[in-house]
Parts: structure tokens; sequence; C-alpha cells
């Protein structure tokens, strides 16, 4: 039979694992160019690029052809400081068809993961910087 002590580590031992990850996830600096663009090259610019026929002009293959660019939601496709109000980062998490009809990347599942889509949170809400 587990001692008491082996049930209270057991009880401790997952939890210790999963603080430092929240904290990390909203305390890191988040980079644009190291964190944020890889993502897109990998699960995005296949559809989201620099062609005039990419879907709905959205480029996501830089910085600046994101925030200067011309898709239907550009107003509020990234609100600085507010990513619960940012299409892009609705469009890779819960249901979105009453935002843009799809979960990005439309052509998933399988969709980001966690990881992925709380980097594009955390760069959103420390300010969507060029960095
Ligand atoms: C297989 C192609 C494909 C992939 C891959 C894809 N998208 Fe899309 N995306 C589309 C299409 C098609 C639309 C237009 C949907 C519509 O409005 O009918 C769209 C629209 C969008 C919009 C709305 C654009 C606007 O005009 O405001 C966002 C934001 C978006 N995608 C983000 C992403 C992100 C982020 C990824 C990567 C995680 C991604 N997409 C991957 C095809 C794709």
């Amino acid at each position: 039979m587990k001692s008491f002590l082996t049930r209270i580590i057991w009880a401790v031992v997952p939890l210790t694992f999963l603080l430092p990850r929240c904290e990390n996830s909203n305390n890191r600096d988040v980079s644009f160019n190291d964190d944020v663009l890889p993502v897109f090259q990998a699960e995005c610019i296949r559809c989201h690029n620099s062609e005039a026929a990419s879907f709905n002009n959205l480029n996501l293959s830089s910085y600046e052809s994101l925030m200067n660019g011309n898709s239907l939601h550009q107003e509020n496709l990234v609100v600085a400081g507010y990513p619960d109000q940012s299409i892009l980062y609705l469009s890779v998490t819960a249901e979105p068809p009453e935002v843009i009809g799809y979960r990005m990347p439309k052509d998933g599942p399988p969709y980001l993961d966690e990881f992925e889509t709380q980097l594009i949170y955390d760069w959103i809400f420390q300010g969507a910087k060029d960095n």
C-alpha cells in the first residue's frame, strides 16, 4: 500500500511541471521573427504568401506584409495588446465560424498545437512588436 508521503509526491510532482510552463508563456518575451514567423512558414504561407492570388490577400511571409496588408479584416487582424479581439489569433483557436468561417490552417486538422497558439497569443499580448 502506498504511503501517505508517496501519494503527496504523486499529487505535487505533475504540478511542478505545469507551473514553470505557465509562467514562461506569460512572462518571456516572444519574438516575431524567432517564434511566430516560423509557425507561419510551416503552417500558413503555403496559402498566405506574396502571390496576388494568395487567400484574401493575407500575406504572412513577413511582419510588414502582415501588418500592412489588405486582408478583409485588416483593421482588427492584429489588435496589439488584445489577442482575443485579433482575427489572427481567433482564426487559429476556438470555433471561429462567426469570424472568418474557418479555423486555420484551412486544410487542417491538424491545427496549431497549444504551444504555437500560445506564441501567437503572447506576441499580440506583448504589443505585436517587430522583434
Ligand atoms: C490550405 C490553405 C490555407 C492555409 C494553410 C491557411 N489558410 Fe488562412 N485562409 C485560407 C482561405 C481560403 C481563407 C479565406 C476564407 C474566407 O474568408 O472564405 C483564409 C483566411 C484567413 C484569415 C482571414 C483573412 C482576412 O481576410 O481577414 C486569417 C486571419 C487566416 N486565414 C490565417 C491563417 C493562419 C494564421 C494560417 C496558419 C496557421 C492559415 N491561415 C493557413 C486558406 C488557408
